[in-house]
């Protein structure tokens, strides 16, 4: 996930603010009113500003699907995929690349990621491989990864190389 995974794999994810993990059970309420939209050319400056901001890749190109990620109908965040061929330890194999992925500094470190990720995952990717790069330091993004249980497939000094094999949508797990 990573200040970001991009699917030329030139950029990595990373966090600019890492915190620790956490040790409580908190778990956000289930009804915040979270949603997703298609990626429209009225977002585009919105988007693009934020990952300007957080130097993740810009939105742009045809291949690449990208959702807002809304809460009570306001802009909180951007997840942006691709499909691709990639090495997944076990051959080149058909995955979901994840290209960019951020929310609003305010909706952070309260485990929307996950709720947003379970609910793009049942609309649109219920079953198969994604894959992500994290950068080394972006130590939510490795944790993430760890409880979601993503495989490392490669590890380098600079980013982690992850895969996802999903046999039914992704699920965001209580916490505690
Ligand atoms: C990366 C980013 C989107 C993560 O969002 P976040 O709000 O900070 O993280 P969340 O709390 O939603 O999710 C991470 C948590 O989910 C947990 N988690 C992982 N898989 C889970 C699952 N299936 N179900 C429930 N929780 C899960 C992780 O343990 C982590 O919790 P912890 O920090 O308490 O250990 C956000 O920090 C961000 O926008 N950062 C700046 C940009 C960036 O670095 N983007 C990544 C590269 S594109």
């Amino acid at each position: 996930m990573v200040k970001t995974v991009s699917i030329s794999r030139t950029r990595l994810l990373s966090d600019l603010k890492p915190r620790r993990a956490r040790t409580g059970s908190r778990l956000t309420q289930p009804d915040e009113g979270l949603g997703f939209q298609p990626l429209s050319p009225e977002d585009l400056p919105w988007v693009q500003t934020w990952t300007t901001q957080l130097r993740l890749p810009n939105p742009g190109s045809p291949r690449i699907r990208g959702f807002v990620l809304t809460k009570q109908g306001r802009r909180v965040g951007y997840l942006a995929a691709r499909s691709t061929a990639f090495n997944t330890g076990q051959g080149r194999e058909p995955v979901m690349w994840i290209v960019c992925a951020f929310l609003i500094p305010s909706c952070r470190g309260r485990g929307l990621l996950p709720r947003f990720c379970e609910m793009l995952s049942r609309a649109h990717f219920p079953a198969g491989k994604a894959a992500a790069r994290i950068a080394a330091d972006n130590a939510v993004m490795h944790r993430f990864m760890a409880r979601g249980g993503w495989r490392q497939v490669r590890k380098t000094r600079r980013y982690t190389d992850y895969v996802l094999e999903l046999l039914r949508p992704f699920a965001a797990l209580k916490r505690g």
